[in-house]
C-alpha cells in the first residue's frame, strides 16, 4: 500500500512516515518547505533505511499534484501540509485561507480525478473553541475559533463532510490533535521553528540549550491547581501511530470520522518546565508574563472513541517526552 503524505517534511509528517514505513506501508512526500528543511527526508531515510520519495510540491499546484498521482500508485492520503502559527494567521489571513483552504481544495480535486477517495486530515483541538469545558469530546459543538488559523481547520472538516455528503465513497478520517511534543528516539528528527517558537515545549527547550534567555509563562492566575494553563501534551510518536490506525479504517471502509488524539491527562506549564528540567538537568530560566489572550485555562481530551474505534492510545509519558525533545534539541541545537 502506497500513501501520500503532504507536509511530509514537516513535524508531525516527518514522524510519522517513520511509522508507516516500519508499519510496512510506501510513502510518497511532497512537501513546498515553506516551513521545513528537505534534510528532514534525508533524516526519514537514515531512520528507516529507505530511499524516500519526495516531490517539491505545492498542494495549491494542480499540474504538479496531476503529474505526481499519474506517476505514482497512491492508495490514500494523509494531509499535513499547511500552515499553522496562530499568530502570524491573525496578521496574514489571507495567505492561510488560501494555503490552507484554496490548497486541500485544489488536493481534493486531483485526489477525487486519481480516483482514490481516501483521506486522513491533520485537524485540531482549536475547533473546540472556548467554550467546551474538558474533557472535550468529538461530540461537543465546534465553532468560535479565535483567529484565522483554527477557522482553517473548522472550515476544512465542513468541507470535508460536505464532500462525503456529496459522494459516500470517500472516506475520511478527522483527526483533532491535542499538544504534540517530543522527538524520535534517534535524536535526529524533531520540532524545528524558523522563528521564535509560539510554542511553549520549543520554547522550553530552546532556553536549556542557550539559543534563548528566558521563558514567559503565560498567566499563574487561572483556575487551576498552580495557576498555570493546562494542557494535553502527546508524545508525536504515539500521535504518529494513531495515524496509522487511522489509515487502517479509512483503507478498510468508506465514511467519515472524526477522533481525538490526546493522553486525556492535563499538565500544567509549571509541570512541563519541572519534568524538562528534571530529565535534562538544566535549570529553565522563566518568569511570569500577563496571559496570552485567546489562551482557555484548561484543555485536555477524551480520547475514549480513538481507543474504542481504533485501539489507539498514546502510551507514552511526559517525561519521555521531555527526554525524547532535549536529545534532539542537544544533538541539533540549531535545528536541521
Ligand atoms: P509543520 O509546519 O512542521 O509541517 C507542515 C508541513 O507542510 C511543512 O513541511 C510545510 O513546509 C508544508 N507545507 C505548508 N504549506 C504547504 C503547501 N501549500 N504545499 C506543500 N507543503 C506545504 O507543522 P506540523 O506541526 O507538523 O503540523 C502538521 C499539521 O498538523 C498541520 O496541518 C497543522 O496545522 C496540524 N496541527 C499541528 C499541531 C501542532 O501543535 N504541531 C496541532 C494540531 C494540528
Ligand atoms: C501551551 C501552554 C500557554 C508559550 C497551540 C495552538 C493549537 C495547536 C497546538 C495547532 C498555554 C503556555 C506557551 C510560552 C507559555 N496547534 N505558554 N509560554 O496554545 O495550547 O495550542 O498549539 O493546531 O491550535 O493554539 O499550545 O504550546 O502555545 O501553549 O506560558 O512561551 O503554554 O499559555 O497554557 P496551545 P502552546
Amino acid at each position: 500500500m502506497s500513501v501520500l503524505i503532504t507536509g511530509g517534511a514537516g513535524y508531525i509528517g516527518s514522524h510519522t512516515c517513520v511509522e508507516l514505513i516500519n508499519a510496512g506501508y510506501d510513502v510518497v512526500i511532497i512537501d513546498n518547505f515553506s516551513n521545513s528543511s528537505p534534510e528532514a527526508i534525508k533524516r526519514i531515510g537514515k531512520i528507516t533505511g529507505r530511499e524516500i520519495k519526495c516531490f517539491n510540491c505545492d498542494i495549491r499546484d494542480s499540474k504538479g499534484l496531476e503529474k505526481i498521482f499519474a506517476g505514482n500508485k497512491i492508495d490514500a492520503v494523509i494531509h499535513f501540509a499547511g500552515l499553522k502559527a496562530v499568530g502570524e494567521s491573525i496578521h496574514k489571513p489571507l495567505e492561510y485561507y488560501d494555503n490552507n483552504i484554496g490548497g486541500t481544495v485544489t488536493l481534493l480535486e486531483s485526489i477525487k480525478k486519481a480516483g482514490c477517495k481516501k483521506i486522513v486530515f491533520s485537524s485540531s483541538a482549536t475547533v473546540y473553541g472556548m467554550k467546551n469545558t474538558s474533557p472535550l469530546k468529538e461530540d461537543m459543538p465546534t465553532g468560535g475559533t479565535t483567529n484565522p488559523y483554527g477557522t482553517t481547520k473548522l472550515y476544512i472538516e465542513q468541507i470535508l463532510r460536505d464532500l462525503y455528503a456529496s459522494d459516500g465513497e470517500w472516506s475520511i478520517s478527522l483527526l483533532r490533535y491535542f499538544n504534540p511534543i517530543g522527538a524520535h528516539k534517534s535524536g535526529l528528527i524533531g520540532e524545528n521553528p524558523r522563528d521564535i517558537p509560539n510554542n511553549l515545549m520549543p520554547y522550553i527547550s530552546q532556553v536549556a540549550v542557550g539559543r534563548l534567555r528566558c521563558l514567559n509563562v503565560f498567566g499563574n492566575d487561572y483556575d487551576t491547581p498552580d495557576g498555570t494553563g493546562i494542557r494535553d501534551y502527546i508524545h508525536v510518536v504515539d500521535l504518529a501511530a494513531g495515524h496509522v490506525k487511522a489509515l487502517e479504517k479509512v483503507l478498510g471502509e468508506s465514511g467519515i470520522s472524526v477522533y481525538n488524539l490526546g493522553t486525556g491527562k492535563g499538565v500544567s506549564v509549571l509541570e512541563l518546565i519541572h519534568a524538562f528540567e528534571k530529565v535534562s538537568g538544566k535549570k529553565i530560566n522563566y518568569r511570569i508574563a500577563p496571559r496570552r489572550k485567546g489562551d482557555v485555562a484548561v484543555c485536555f481530551a477524551d480520547p475514549g472513541k480513538a481507543l474504542r474505534e481504533l485501539g489507539w492510545k498514546a502510551e507514552r509519558d511526559v517525561d519521555e517526552m521531555c527526554e525524547d525533545t532535549w536529545r534532539w534539541q542537544k544533538n541539533n541545537p540549531e535545528g536541521f
